[in-house]
């Protein structure tokens, strides 16, 4: 049995005013989730403040990115070890918004996935596919060439220590979620791809869906067999909608 995962990526909102609301208001309703972890990847500079705010409970910290080198002259970078030594249990790596608007590829993911497991965070590698690719039938070739660069890099192996996202870039941040069928055609997709190489390996990685996931649409989505949690944009950034999300991850 899968744990399920509920992971906030603030991205690029808040302020040091509001990351204290935020967190304290997800800690006033963390009793109600009875079966998910929680965790939060708030933008780096309020890690700190945030790691404060969440000692001693459950809520699990990540970062939003990660670099693939371990120090040096990599001007404006966060390094894997630099996550660990604030208090970060996860790093996404490969969202498809540092893939499209920062042009981050396949390989440079592979590599951040690499690093940030050597430094002992557990990586939250984010695929999926734009909405021209869904519309020409390619999305699990688009999706297998990103697990591939992985794969080919560190070995299947890895990706037992690891989280998977299945993020359909026209899902994000629009409110256009996909099905729970769509979802679940890719998650399974992704496990079977998986079990190829490795039976428990696929068995045991846990492949969250994320794209405009929120408290209406969430149990539906958290119900499917191949959907063990979600990686929440919007509905991460109040309390209410993010815990509501985590409620429907109850079993
Ligand atoms: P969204 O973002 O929930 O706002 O669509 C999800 C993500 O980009 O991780």
């Amino acid at each position: 049995m899968r744990q399920p995962l509920v992971a906030g990526n603030w991205k690029m909102n808040g302020s040091l005013d509001s990351v204290t609301p935020l967190v304290e208001g997800i800690k006033a309703g963390l009793d109600s989730v009875t079966t998910a972890e929680m965790a939060v990847c708030p933008p780096y500079v309020y890690i700190p403040t945030v790691a404060a705010l969440l000692a001693g409970t459950s809520i699990a910290l990540g970062a939003q990115d990660v670099n693939d080198q371990e120090s040096g002259a990599y001007t404006g970078e966060i390094a894997p070890n630099m996550l660990t030594d604030v208090g970060c249990k996860y790093a996404i790596v490969g969202h498809s918004e540092r893939r499209s608007i920062y042009g981050e590829s396949d390989a440079f993911t592979a590599s951040k996935f690499a690093a940030a497991r050597k430094a002992g965070l557990v990586p939250i590698l984010c695929v999926g596919e734009l909405l021209e690719e869904r519309e020409q039938g390619i999305t699990e070739q688009v999706v297998a060439r990103q697990l591939g660069a992985v794969i080919e890099l560190e070995g299947v192996a890895a990706l037992g220590d690891a989280v998977i996202a299945y993020e359909p870039v026209w899902a994000i941040g629009t409110g256009k979620t996909a099905t729970p069928d769509q979802a679940q055609e890719v998650h399974a997709f992704i496990r079977g791809k998986l079990a190829e190489l490795d039976a428990d390996v696929a068995a045991k990685v846990q492949i969250l869906y994320g794209g405009s996931m929120n408290a209406g649409n969430a149990a539906e989505l958290l119900s499917m067999a191949d959907i063990d949690g979600g990686l929440i944009g919007g509905a991460s950034l109040k309390p209410e909608d993010f815990l509501a999300i985590g409620i429907a991850a109850n079993r």
